[in-house]
C-alpha cells in the first residue's frame, strides 16, 4: 500500500518541524482529508530517511498546531472540521432577538435571581470586612471565613465537606482547568465518558492532554471498557459526572462508583469527579469524594444554582494537593476576586435563596414533565429535575440537519459533536436544555418546533 510521503526539500528548518509543516500544507491542500489517517511512523521515517523520533516530534508538533489528532493504540489522524463548542453554539453574538436558546445549559430564569443580586450587591457595599477584602490581597486559596460559609452552604445541599480542604475558583470550568494544568504533564492521558462536558474536553486540550473515550450505558460509564483502558494504558486522570452527565443525564451506579474506586486504586489514577449540574440531595448517589477522598478532586460551583455570572467554584483536593493547586491558581490570578465571594456569601445566607433554589428544583422537575410528555414516544435521556433533555434521533435521521431547520425557524439545540471525545463518530442525538428558557410557554413553543421538525421528513441533509 503506498503512503503519503511529504517532501521535505522546500522547507527549511528543524526536519520535524518541516514534517509538521508539510502535514499542514497537505491538509490545506486537501491531500490529507479529514478523519485520513497519517502513516505508520516507522514507516514515514524510512521513507523520509529521518529516524521515528523525528516523525514523532513532527506529529506531536502538528497535533500542538491543532491539525491532527493522536488516538490511544490507533494513530494519528487529520482532525475533523472544528465544530463549535457548546459554549459558541449557546454565545453566537448574531442572534436574532426572538431565537429561543437552549443551547446553553442554565437554571431557569426568575425575578428573584437578579433581586437576590442586587440585595447581595448592596450587603456588600455597606460591609467594612467585604471592603477590606475586596482593596487587598488574600490567600490564593480563598480567605478562610468564606470557604466557611461556603462550607456551610454545601453541606446544606447535601455536600459536606471541610472548610480547610477547598480553594475557591472562579467557576467550575476554572477548578477543572486548575486540576488538569497543575496535575497533569502535556501528553499524559485523561479518561472520560466518550460523551461528556464540552468544557472539559477544551481544558484537557488548553493542557495538552491526550484524552480517552470510555463507553457507557444506562448505568454510566462501563467498567469493563475502563478496565481495557487500563490494562492497555491507564489514564493518569478520569473526568466523571456521575450523577448527572452533560449531556445524556446518565448517573453512574452504586456499584460502578466502588468498581470505579477500586480501578482508580489498583492503578493509581487521580479521579475529578463534576458535580456542577445540581440535582437535588435525593436524587445524587454517593459522592465519589466520599469513597476514595485521598485521589478525589470534586469541582462545585455557584452557576446552576445562584448564577452563572458570579463565576464562583469550590474545588475540593486531597490535602497534599492543596499547596501545589494553589500554587497554580495564584501563576494564574494570584486569586478569584473577594468582592465576587462576598457577593455569593451575601446571597446564600438570604432566605430569599432557599426559596429561589426551591422554586428551581421544582420548575425543573415540571420542565421535564413537559418535556417528557411533548416528546413522548422519542427515546429521551433526562434526570426528573436535571436541566437538559437528550433526544435520540430515530433511525435514518441526521442531527445537524435538524439543528440546522430548527435554527431556521428560531430554536437552538447542539446536535453531539462537540460533546464527542477523540474522534469516535457522533451519535445522532440532540441536547435540549429545558433551564434555558424564560418560561414554560416558551419551552412549550420550543418543544413543540423540535416535535414538528422531527416528524417532516427528510431529515436527511436538508437543502437551504
Ligand atoms: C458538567 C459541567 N461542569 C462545569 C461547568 C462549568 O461551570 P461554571 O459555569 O461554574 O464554570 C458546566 C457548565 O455548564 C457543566 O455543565
Amino acid at each position: 500500500m503506498t503512503i503519503w510521503v511529504p517532501s521535505l526539500d522546500e522547507i527549511s528548518g528543524p526536519r520535524y518541524r518541516a514534517i509538521a509543516n508539510a502535514i499542514g500544507a497537505a491538509i490545506t491542500d486537501g491531500v490529507l482529508t479529514p478523519g485520513e489517517r497519517l502513516p505508520p511512523q516507522r514507516r514515514l521515517a524510512d521513507a523520509l530517511g529521518v529516524t521515528v523520533g523525528t516523525v514523532t516530534r513532527g506529529y506531536a508538533e502538528a497535533e500542538h498546531n491543532g491539525w491532527v489528532v493522536a488516538r490511544v493504540g490507533s494513530g494519528t489522524f487529520v482532525k475533523q472540521p472544528a465544530v463549535p463548542t457548546s459554549f459558541d453554539m449557546g454565545l453566537t453574538p448574531d442572534d436574532n432577538p426572538g431565537m429561543i436558546n437552549l443551547g446553553l445549559s442554565l437554571p431557569p430564569p426568575h425575578p428573584l435571581r437578579q433581586q437576590a443580586l442586587s440585595d447581595a450587591l448592596s450587603a456588600v457595599s455597606r460591609s467594612p470586612t467585604a471592603l477590606a477584602r475586596g482593596v487587598s490581597y488574600l490567600d490564593a486559596r480563598g480567605n478562610k471565613e468564606h470557604r466557611q460559609q461556603l462550607a456551610e452552604w454545601l453541606e446544606g445541599l447535601g455536600m459536606p465537606l471541610a472548610a480547610d480542604e477547598l480553594l475557591i475558583t472562579q467557576g467550575g470550568q476554572h477548578g477543572i482547568s486548575l486540576v488538569l494544568g497543575t496535575l497533569l504533564r502535556p501528553g499524559e492521558l485523561m479518561a472520560a465518558d466518550a460523551l461528556t462536558y464540552p468544557g472539559a474536553i477544551s481544558a484537557a486540550q488548553q493542557a495538552h492532554l491526550k484524552m480517552v473515550g470510555i463507553a457507557f450505558d444506562e448505568e454510566g460509564m462501563r467498567m469493563d471498557a475502563l478496565e481495557a483502558q487500563c490494562a492497555r494504558q491507564p489514564p493518569r486522570l478520569i473526568y466523571v459526572t456521575p450523577d448527572q452527565n452533560n449531556p445524556t443525564g446518565t448517573c453512574l451506579s452504586e456499584t460502578r462508583r466502588q468498581q470505579l474506586v477500586a480501578l482508580a486504586r489498583r492503578y493509581d489514577i487521580w479521579l475529578l469527579e463534576d458535580g456542577v449540574q445540581y440535582l437535588p440531595d435525593a436524587q445524587r448517589g454517593t459522592p465519589v469524594y466520599q469513597l476514595a477522598p485521598e485521589r478525589t478532586l470534586f469541582v462545585f460551583s455557584t452557576a446552576k444554582v445562584l448564577a452563572g455570572g458570579l463565576r464562583i467554584g469550590i474545588l475540593r483536593a486531597p490535602t497534599p494537593l492543596l499547596e501545589q493547586l494553589a500554587a497554580g491558581l495564584r501563576a494564574q490570578s494570584w486569586m478569584v476576586p473577594p468582592l465576587m465571594v462576598d457577593v455569593a456569601c451575601h446571597w446564600i445566607t438570604q432566605s430569599a435563596a432557599h426559596t429561589l433554589l426551591e422554586w428551581q428544583t421544582e420548575e425543573l422537575a415540571m420542565r421535564q414533565q413537559l418535556a417528557a410528555s411533548i416528546l413522548s414516544g422519542y427515546t429521551l435521556g433526562r434526570r426528573a429535575h436535571g436541566s437538559n433533555v437528550w433526544l435520540t434521533l430515530p433511525e435514518g435521521s441526521r442531527a445537524v440537519a435538524l439543528c440546522e431547520r430548527l435554527l431556521n425557524r428560531g430554536v437552538k439545540v447542539s446536535s453531539a459533536e462537540p460533546f464527542c471525545v477523540g474522534s469516535a463518530p457522533a451519535p445522532q442525538a440532540i441536547r435540549i436544555c429545558i433551564g434555558a428558557a424564560v418560561d414554560r410557554q416558551v419551552l412549550t413553543k420550543a418543544l413543540m418546533m423540535i416535535k414538528e421538525c422531527l416528524v417532516q421528513p427528510p431529515l436527511a441533509p436538508i437543502t437551504v
